[in-house]
């Protein structure tokens, strides 16, 4: 091919990102499936209940209507809504004007990271962590900086060690997630409280992921809104509302930076999708629904934290939120690409390899996922211990 032929058709260098290694273990998954075989899907991040029968029964109502554009911070009444859940969840006032709505927290990560920072700016992220932070800011031309935690600092990043990196090599931001993925670790409110005033004092900015709030089994999360007004606060309909699929979330912005996140989504999407803000606003009348779900991962979660050990596998992080269990198989095997890939083969149970959240440690990780149903918790947990037993 000619060299300006092919120039046509080369992608930009930004687009160069990784892949999401939990889709190929999802393909491997269905390839199983479609052969006539049984598997337990414990490697996506997603609940296996539908959205709040609320949310739905809205939704319907909507279609027999317009459904046009909205304004480009989103449907005034669901951002009061949002706000109001600020005062009912967490006690804290929050000016409805400061909510955006985005499309999902992923379109959120997108268009705070444009309003936060220059091309070339540093953000600090925990590693082990969820793979789009990073791969996002690449694709913007900033730059990630992986702070590696572990054990000794309950898996959380602390002051110090964010003050380390900034002395190193100044950093403009920092974003923690609590409950985090894959990790299911929760940071202490005086950890986040500390890490916020650490960060800010420096002139580092604040970015708090809460898409696992009220999924908090060990003790319940504090919102960074109610820490520091500065801090952006990103969140989404996705997890504890079973909302994935509907593409909905929000951000609670500092007030002098909401303008220039509209202009951006004006620009970006012109509106979120409008069904789903008009469903996402009924599904807070949907809470009872979504408690009695959560209640049914509190159960997952004890099935496995008593199972698992059983089966081996008796190393594992603080199993404090969220959905997620990340376990250490390093008893078994080197590689947790290939113990997965054979859990999954030969015990028909779907895991996510570390190697996706962790470049230098995940090889010794697995991520389980206890959305489903407690049966398949019982029946992976005894597969899991019949396939090691033959180890
Ligand atoms: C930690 C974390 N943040 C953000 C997201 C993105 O979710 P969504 O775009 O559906 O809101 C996910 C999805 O799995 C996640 O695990």
């Amino acid at each position: 091919m000619l060299d300006s032929a092919r120039r046509l058709l080369t992608p930009s260098l930004r687009s160069d990102v990784p892949p999401f290694m939990v889709m190929d273990v999802m393909a491997a998954a269905a390839r199983i499936e479609a052969a006539g075989g049984r598997v337990i899907h414990m490697e996506v991040g997603q609940p296996a209940a539908s959205a709040p029968s609320t949310a739905i029964a809205a939704a319907r109502a909507a279609l027999g209507g317009r459904i046009a554009y909205t304004e480009a911070l989103g449907i005034p009444s669901l951002r009061k809504r949002i706000a109001r859940h600020y005062g009912d969840a967490y006690g804290i006032a929050v000016d409805p004007g400061r909510i955006v709505i985005t499309t999902g927290s992923s379109a959120g990560f997108i268009l705070a990271f444009l309003a936060l920072f220059e091309t070339g700016e540093r953000i600090a992220l925990a590693s082990p962590g969820y793979p789009p932070y990073r791969h996002i800011l690449t694709a913007l031309g900033c730059e990630p900086v992986l702070i590696e935690t572990g054990p000794e600092t309950r898996w959380e990043i602390t002051g110090a060690q964010l003050l380390a990196a900034h002395r190193a090599k100044p950093l403009q931001g920092v974003l923690v997630a609590s409950p985090a993925n894959p990790t299911g670790t929760m940071i202490k409110p005086d950890v986040l409280k500390e890490l916020i005033e650490t960060a800010e004092g420096a002139g580092i900015r604040f970015i708090s992921d809460e898409i696992y709030h009220g999924l908090d089994y060990a003790f319940p999360a504090v919102t960074a809104a109610q820490l520091s007004p500065s801090a952006v606060v990103i969140n989404s309909f996705s997890k504890y509302f079973c909302m994935t699929g509907w593409r909905i979330g929000w951000i609670v912005m500092p007030e002098p930076l909401v303008r220039p996140v509209e202009r951006l989504q004006q620009n970006l999407a012109i509106s979120v999708p409008t069904l789903a803000q008009i469903a996402a606003e009924a599904a807070f009348d949907g809470a009872a629904e979504m408690e009695e779900i959560k209640h049914g991962y509190e159960e997952n979660r004890r099935i496995l934290i008593e199972g698992l050990p059983k089966d081996g596998l008796d190393k594992f992080l603080p199993v404090d939120g969220a959905f997620y269990l990340y376990a250490d198989v390093s008893r078994f095997s080197n590689d947790s690409f290939v113990f997965a890939q054979r859990m999954l083969e030969e015990a028909g149970v779907a895991a996510t390899p570390g190697v996706d959240f962790d470049p230098t440690r995940g090889h010794h990780f697995v991520r389980f996922c206890y959305a489903g149903s407690a049966a398949e918790m019982h029946e992976a947990v005894e597969r899991i211990g019949t396939w090691l037993g033959r180890m």
